[in-house]
């Protein structure tokens, strides 16, 4: 998607090294930064320079193509293969894309390895970005439905950054939206503001204004009053992890979102590439939630006067705080699952009739 009308993708690899656009900088800041070994890999996710789920796995697969480089030794691997599944806990695609490397490179002792890990890294980010195009033409399908019946715009509310800042392309929950908008359908999405990292209002607006898509940031508890308001027709969140049992985890604050949908009856859709299925775990109690510093709640940047960028506190000094970065929202208050196979109940029926 475009970013100042250029076309970018979130990550790719050149001579040797990763590129990202460091998202810690965005919006007021446009870096594209290198990363050239696997512990820049680990370090990108931690920090959360690269974020969402299916980036976080890209970055994973191309930390292992980094480790290859930097030491040809089997060991070595195996060591940065679990150094980057341990760098976020929450999201699955983690582990999914480090395992669909390690199939092909565990054992292989030749030359050839670097090749075999390049090419499988290019495969993972080249499979989400069709999977995310078809999640948006499947998901195009139901705003379609919406604005036929209203015939004026189709106000959708979304939680946090699930767009292309957090794929490769296009985004889970953005990507019927842009695939709307494409088509001339009118949207206007009401964006989260997401705290305490902001992803709504630092990357989701962000990147819905640089594709001309109108957007409105709201506090995140606003979106309750908007619904009973009637000006949200559908929500649609993304999932860092999704059971078989139809039961997701996605950024803290979902829930509610959920719980305030189910109350006034707006569709609560969520949308996920197939790399987001964890078909082991079956109690979503058993899902880790990763509890980050509380200095993301206590602080906050943005732009002084001078237009430098600045962090300042906000809490009093000696207050303690806690940062749950995730939290669960029951398969119950789910409307539909919008995949790349198509559209299916969040039951362990409807994932079974699409992912045999
Ligand atoms: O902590 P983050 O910013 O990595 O959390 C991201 C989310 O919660 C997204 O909704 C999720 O990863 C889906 S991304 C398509």
């Amino acid at each position: 998607m475009k970013i100042e009308g250029k076309e970018y993708r979130t990550i790719w690899f050149e001579n040797n090294t990763v590129k990202i656009i460091d998202q810690t900088k965005l919006p007021h800041q446009f870096i594209i930064k290198d990363l050239k070994t696997v512990k820049d890999s680990i370090n990108a996710i931690k920090t959360m320079e690269v974020r969402g789920a299916p980036l976080i796995g890209a970055t994973a697969a191309y930390g292992l193509v980094l480790s290859i480089l930097e030491n040809n030794d089997q060991s070595f691997l195996k060591k940065s293969a679990e150094n980057l599944i341990n760098s976020r806990p929450t999201a699955i695609n983690l582990k999914w894309a480090v395992d669909r490397m390690m199939k092909k490179l565990s054992g292989v002792n030749s030359d050839k390895i670097l090749d075999i890990a390049i090419n499988e890294a290019k495969e993972i980010c080249e499979e989400d970005i069709r999977f995310c195009e078809n999640i948006g033409l499947n998901g195009l399908k139901i705003i379609e439905e919406i604005y036929k019946k209203k015939n004026s715009a189709v106000n959708i509310l979304t939680h946090c950054n699930a767009g292309w800042l957090a794929t490769i392309n296009w985004g889970t929950a953005t990507s019927p939206i842009y695939h709307a908008h494409k088509k001339g359908i009118k949207v206007h999405v009401w964006v989260d503001e997401t705290r305490p990292r902001n992803q709504g209002a630092n990357l989701t607006s962000y990147e819905l204004n640089e594709e001309g898509v109108s957007n409105t940031i709201i506090a995140d508890n606003t979106g309750g009053i908007l619904m009973q308001r009637g000006e949200v027709d559908m929500c649609i969140v993304g999932t860092d992890r999704t059971l078989s049992t139809g039961d997701v985890a996605n950024k803290i604050g979902t829930y509610l979102k959920a719980l305030a949908a189910h109350d006034n009856k707006v569709p609560f859709y969520v949308a996920l590439p197939s790399s987001t299925i964890d078909w082991e775990i079956k109690d979503f109690k058993d899902i880790p939630i990763e509890e980050r510093n509380s200095e993301e709640l206590s602080h906050v940047e943005g732009l002084d006067e001078n237009n430098n960028v600045k962090k300042v506190l906000i809490y009093p000094k000696k207050s303690k705080a806690m940062n749950l970065a995730f939290d669960i929202t029951p398969s119950k208050y789910i409307t539909g699952l919008i995949t790349e196979k198509g559209i299916c109940d969040a039951s362990k029926e409807g994932l079974g009739k699409l992912f045999k």
